[in-house]
């Protein structure tokens, strides 16, 4: 007897192993994983502009090809995930139309402006290291493509995180004022960055069906808490202090009890009400028409060539 379609897939799933994109797969599976990395694939892309913001002011030459090198990265995951994207049969022109026109989000942690240099320090520390707790699950994602292509950036996701913490603590042994910066930025990222890993769990209605497939790993608050153990030793060796009065280690559960970021703030930023969000939409889209018309050279000069070969 053969196995049906649907029962391969599961098999696939119950066995760990990767769903490949000339495979069989539900719809809901499919589209799932296609809102899923378009918002990942986004998020990359987005992020590039808080940071970039400082390539041009960055203190030293050293500084810059730092943050040059990182934010490129950001460029090179959104091109991996955009291509993982697209063996689900989603075009890359449709995905951007999406982000352009808000039907498809990326993450709220983007919509907050970058007032310091310390703030390029501390992106790197908190927003890159909650990256790193979100996706290092995501390589043993069951959709393959998504899966390879979350290998590589979780390499340069450590490349980054470590610039950031290394760049905090160089200023922590520098004057008081570079003390203080660093401060203020940990005090203005910490609770977005808690944030970065969605909704609390009973307020999160995909997670169940989205671990059932094998997608997710985790949930929404097992991250947080993994988040918050690894900050809280790194926050004391850089000599700042998390802005969490309720934060404290809690001997019995063996993880640090902290209190909950403001989700009412969460929901306004994901529904486009954050300090940036326009700011950011509009730089995407000016980007978008200032190169179309590289893209219609090229489609151009590939048809062109395409005749060329015929008439031969
Ligand atoms: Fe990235
Ligand atoms: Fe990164």
């Amino acid at each position: 007897m053969t196995a049906t379609l649907e029962e391969q897939f599961e098999s696939t799933i119950a066995g760990h192993d990767r769903i490949e994109p000339r495979d069989w797969m539900p719809e809901g599976y499919r589209k799932t994983l296609i809102r899923q990395v378009a918002q990942h694939a986004h998020s990359e892309i987005i992020g590039m502009q808080p940071e970039g913001n400082w390539i041009t002011r960055a203190p030293s030459l050293r500084r810059k090809a730092i943050l040059l090198a990182k934010v490129q990265d950001e460029a090179g995951h959104g091109l991996y995930l955009y291509s993982a994207c697209e063996t689900l049969g989603a075009s890359r022109r449709e995905l951007y139309d999406k982000l352009i026109n808000g039907q498809q989000k990326y993450s709220s942690i983007f919509n907050y402006p970058t007032l310091s240099y310390a703030d390029v320090g501390t992106i790197g520390w908190l927003v890159d290291g909650a990256a790193i707790c979100n996706q290092v699950p995501l390589c043993r994602t069951s959709y393959g493509p998504y899966g390879r292509a979350m290998i590589r950036i979780c390499k340069e996701e450590s490349f980054h995180q470590r610039q950031g913490y290394e760049l905090l603590m160089t200023m922590m042994r520098g004057t008081e004022e570079q003390q203080a910066m660093v401060q203020e930025s940990v005090d203005r990222f910490w609770w977005p960055a808690l944030m970065m890993f969605g909704p609390p769990d009973d307020q999160s209605p995909n997670t169940a069906q989205s671990m059932a497939w094998g997608i997710k790993r985790d949930t929404n608050d097992e991250l947080r808490q993994k988040f918050v153990d690894m900050s809280v030793p790194q926050a004391a060796a850089l000599g700042v202090t998390l802005p969490d009065p309720e934060l404290r280690w809690n001997e019995e559960r063996g993880h640090h009890d902290f209190g909950q970021p403001d989700w009412e703030e969460f929901m306004a930023v994901v529904k486009g009400n954050g300090p940036c969000n326009a700011q950011r939409i509009a730089h995407r889209r000016q980007a978008d028409e200032d190169g179309a018309w590289v893209r219609e050279a090229s489609m151009q000069f590939a048809a062109r060539n395409e005749r060329r070969v015929e008439t031969r």
